[in-house]
């Protein structure tokens, strides 16, 4: 049986989705606008092994989680990553055939989560996780709170975001959970492994989408132009990072719990058209609609 998270929310596998990726999908997917296409390219090459990487560090733990419920919503959660790492294989073969070096990134992707699993204690590698969750829901929440941001990307990859982060919704509490009830990770660990993960999460997309810009042949002012322009979206007044700061903060306060805040109203909405549809594209566009 499901298991309801404390906020009431259910963790949902949903495997075998099809967003027609395989279709003609334009290279800049997102209006157009090579740094916003090539930014969320960029986060889906480190999906496959940071997925992996979060479903290892949780199962380190997962002998030691004696609540059933917990117990449930860790399998459920592995369920979820796991799919939504083959996803994003599938739609990094785009990127592959366009002579992104996916292979490359992916391999040093794998050193670092290696080098972290090898060299530090179990319980900061989950509080990584748990730091990295945090992360992705806050996207996720954003990307229902901020849909002027998303109107002119491609309906079908859209759509696969939409999904990937509504189950980012469902599971936003799991590795958080481990980490506080199971591992019993000190505020100090938490917060410590936020703050580098914070550093390092950025560096690491912005690596990737400069070999990026480099394939796709731009100029060095081209390039110039793309990142300034792009940064100011990503950090500006209006950009898109403003309004998950105070979501992001939030984090550190020491009673902070990830059920405490989050838009959900578009989330009931995906969940409602899904089951009416069963479709994951049309569910994206209702859900991003409003309809
Ligand atoms: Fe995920
Ligand atoms: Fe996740």
């Amino acid at each position: 049986m499901k298991q309801s998270t404390e906020s009431g929310y259910t963790i949902v596998p949903r495997p075998d989705l099809d967003f027609g990726l395989d279709g003609d999908i334009p290279k800049y997917w997102f209006g157009g606008d090579a740094f916003k296409t090539r930014f969320f390219d960029a986060m889906s090459t480190l999906f496959p092994e940071g997925e992996k990487f979060f479903i290892s560090c949780v199962r380190d733990f997962r002998d030691q989680v004696t609540d059933p419920a917990l117990q449930q919503q860790v399998k459920d959660f592995m369920r979820q990553e796991a799919q939504h790492g083959r996803v994003h294989v599938k739609f990094n073969d785009r990127l592959l055939a366009q002579g992104i070096r996916v292979d490359l990134i992916e391999a040093k992707s794998r050193g670092i989560f290696k080098w972290f699993r090898a060299h530090t204690p179990a319980k900061l590698t989950l509080a990584q996780t748990a730091a990295a969750e945090h992360m992705t829901a806050i996207m996720a929440h954003s990307f229902f709170d901020r849909r002027d941001v998303f109107a002119d990307a491609d309906a079908r990859i859209r759509a696969m975001y939409i999904w990937h982060g509504v189950e980012e919704i469902e599971h936003k509490a799991v590795a958080f959970d481990v980490l506080k009830n199971v591992a019993q990770a000190s505020y100090f660990t938490r917060i410590f492994a936020f703050a580098y993960v914070s550093a390092l999460f950025p560096l690491h997309v912005f690596s990737i989408m400069r070999h990026m810009f480099q394939v796709d042949g731009f100029s060095f002012g081209e390039r110039l132009g793309l990142w300034v322009r792009g940064l100011r979206w990503l950090y500006g007044w209006n950009g898109l990072y403003r309004p998950m700061m105070r979501h992001y903060l939030a984090y550190f306060r020491p009673g902070f719990h990830p059920w405490q805040d989050g838009e959900m109203s578009a989330y009931q909405r995906w969940i409602e058209a899904f089951e009416r549809t069963g479709n994951p594209v049309s569910a994206g566009d209702i859900a991003y609609s409003g309809a």
